[in-house]
Parts: structure tokens; sequence; C-alpha cells
């Protein structure tokens, strides 16, 4: 068996994703759309962000709110700040390589390394028999993504660590199997948001902020006006104690040390920088405080989202040119690895 080839020469591509599954919230601005803004400063640099209704359907969904909820996805893409003029925002499913790669990826892939994929565990929960056949290969369709762009770099959260060594491990084992000594893939670069990004729940600083928690006072929508930002801040859990002077203070303190992060990620500080103005002082004061800058920060976010999703012929125009960059981009792609593996026309 020949070595694995390293040697990619391609242009530097950014892509990424997340799926349509009801409102963005805080977590995903902080946690990934920030980020993607950052990267679409680049111009040296492509960036596609697409809207995943491929992969939502790994999980029983409703038929009838799917598209509006990949316009609301887009839209929220838009109003975070990511500009339909310099990236490609686009719904997965209106780019058919993606589905023509995963196929082929799907036979690179190993049985072995999608039984080690801890997010279908979680996904499928106790009884995986019954879990759909698609989300068990979700991950490999999450590499199609990636690599039908040959994207070198993908901004996610920490929690996709995994799903982004599989798609390097397919890539390589692509590389090596027909690469012919080319390497035709990027082994690409996951660009994780650090631990300070990682946005929990306002009530339970344990759990992640989630759009499936039950309670909408866990999080902070990223269309929440003005009114309800300031009422979730209040109402948020903490403790008793006032904020300590130090980040090591914070330890064990998982809903302080949370609205501590949240007030440094929005103010663009440093927790300790966040400490050196509160500490000592009681959540009756740093809360008020943390209101105003999450409403400063957050409120034309959401302006902007109001005003976006209610214009949705817009909105379809915007993803249908977004679909249309993306496959001139995906379909030579899918086209060249068609041919190297052998497939007719
Ligand atoms: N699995 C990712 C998540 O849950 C979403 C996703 C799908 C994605 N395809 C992708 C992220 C490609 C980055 C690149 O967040």
């Amino acid at each position: 068996m020949s070595d694995t080839p390293t040697n990619y020469k391609g242009p530097q591509r950014v892509l990424s994703g997340m799926q349509p599954t009801g409102r963005l919230h805080l977590g995903n601005y902080l946690g990934a759309l920030k980020n993607w803004v950052e990267l679409q400063k680049d111009a040296s640099r492509e960036c596609f962000y697409c809207v995943v209704d491929m992969h939502a359907i790994t999980m029983p969904h409703d038929p009838a709110t799917l598209p509006d909820a990949v316009r609301s996805a887009a839209a929220a893409y838009i109003a975070a700040g990511v500009d339909p003029e310099k990236s490609a925002i686009f719904a997965q499913s209106a780019v058919p390589a993606h589905a023509e790669m995963a196929w082929i990826l799907n036979c690179v892939a190993r049985l072995g390394w999608l039984e080690r994929m801890t997010q279908f565990k979680d996904k499928a929960g106790k009884d995986k028999e019954r879990a759909s056949v698609g989300l068990f290969t979700y991950p490999v369709l999450q590499a199609a993504d990636i690599l039908v762009y040959k994207a070198t770099q993908v901004p996610v959260g920490e929690d996709q660590k995994q799903h982004l060594e599989l798609c390097r491990d397919i890539a390589a084992r692509f590389n090596r199997d027909f690469g012919k000594g080319e390497a035709v893939f990027p082994l690409t670069e996951p660009l994780i948001q650090g631990p300070g990004a990682r946005i929990m729940s306002l009530r339970d600083g344990t759990s992640k902020m989630s759009k499936s928690d039950v309670s909408d006072n866990s999080r902070i929508n990223l269309e929440d006006d003005a009114d309800m930002i300031a009422r979730k801040i209040k109402k948020a859990k903490t403790d008793p104690e006032p904020l300590p002077a130090t980040v090591e203070e914070l330890e064990g303190r998982a809903e302080a040390s949370n609205l501590v992060g949240i007030y440094a990620a929005l103010s663009g500080q440093t927790k300790a920088d966040v400490l050196a103005e509160f500490g000592g002082q009681g959540f009756g004061a740093f809360k008020p405080a943390l209101a105003d800058v999450a409403v400063q920060y957050l409120a034309p976010i959401s302006d902007e989202y109001r005003r976006l999703i209610s214009d949705k012929a817009e909105i379809d125009r915007m993803l249908t040119k977004g679909a249309e960059r993306a496959r001139a981009v995906a379909q030579p792609v899918v086209d060249e690895t068609k041919k190297t593996v052998g497939f007719w026309g």
C-alpha cells in the first residue's frame, strides 16, 4: 500500500453549516456565526455557509416546516453579519453534489470508524436499532459537505471535533487509495472555538445552551427583543456568592462562570478583564450590566433578523444565488471524483 500523499496544493476555502432546527440562539452566535463573519473578511479565501437540511432529516422531522426553518437559519446567518455578496449562503439539498459525494465517501469510510462516533450514540439513544441509517452515516455526509468544496478550514464548535477527524481520515484514505501520489483532497483543519465561547444554558450552567431545551428561559434567541433578553438574564440561575476576583475562583461555579463568559465574549474581553471590573460585586449589580451589553450587541442582530424573515422572497432569491455559486464549485469536484473512482460517463 502506498503512503498517504500530503501535498495538497488547492486554494484555501472555508465551509461550515448548521442544522435548520428552529431558532438560533446566543450559543450559535458566539460559538460559530461570529467566527464565520470574521473568516469572510479575508478575501483570499472563499467561504461557503450552508444550512444542512439533508442532515435535518436523519431524525424525525416535519416536512411542512422544514423550508421555513431553512429560511430562518439563512436569515440568522445574514443578520449575524454573514454577507451574501461575499460568502455563498445556501441550502445543502439545493446542491446535489453533496449527495453524490456522500455516496462515494460512504464507500471510503470504514464501519469501525463510524461506530466510534459519540454524537450518533447520543442521538440514537438506547434503542439504536430504530435509528435511521442516515443518522449513522451523518458524519460521512458532513465530510462530503466539506470535501465537495475541498474546504481547507472548517469553523465549528468543540463538539464537532470528532466529525472533523473523521473527515480527515476519509480524505487521507481517499488520497492514498485513489490519488496516485497526489493529495486530491485537503486534510481539512478544524477551527475550533475556544472553551470561552462555549455558552451554557441560563438555567443550568453544566449543560450547553440548546434550541431543544424545553425552557425558553434557558437561552437567548437571536430574535428576542431587548425586554425579553433583559428578562431572561434577570431570571438566569446564579449562586448566592458575589463574583470572585480571579478566574480560578470561578471553578465549581458553573452558572457564575457562564454569565461571566457571556459578558466576556460579547464585549470582546477575557473573563479576567470582566472579573477585574466586577469582582466582589453581587449578581444584583452584574446582571443589569450583562443585560445592557447583551441588548446593545444583540438588538441590531435581532432587528435585522426580524426584518429579513418578513421578506421570504428576498431570502429565497439569496438562497438561489448562493446555491448557484456553490454548485459552480462543487459540481466539478464531484465530477472529477466520479472519474477518479471509475464511474461511467
Ligand atoms: N454536524 C454539524 C453540527 O451539528 C453541522 C454540519 C453539517 C457541519 N455539515 C457540516 C458543520 C459541515 C461543519 C461542516 O453542528
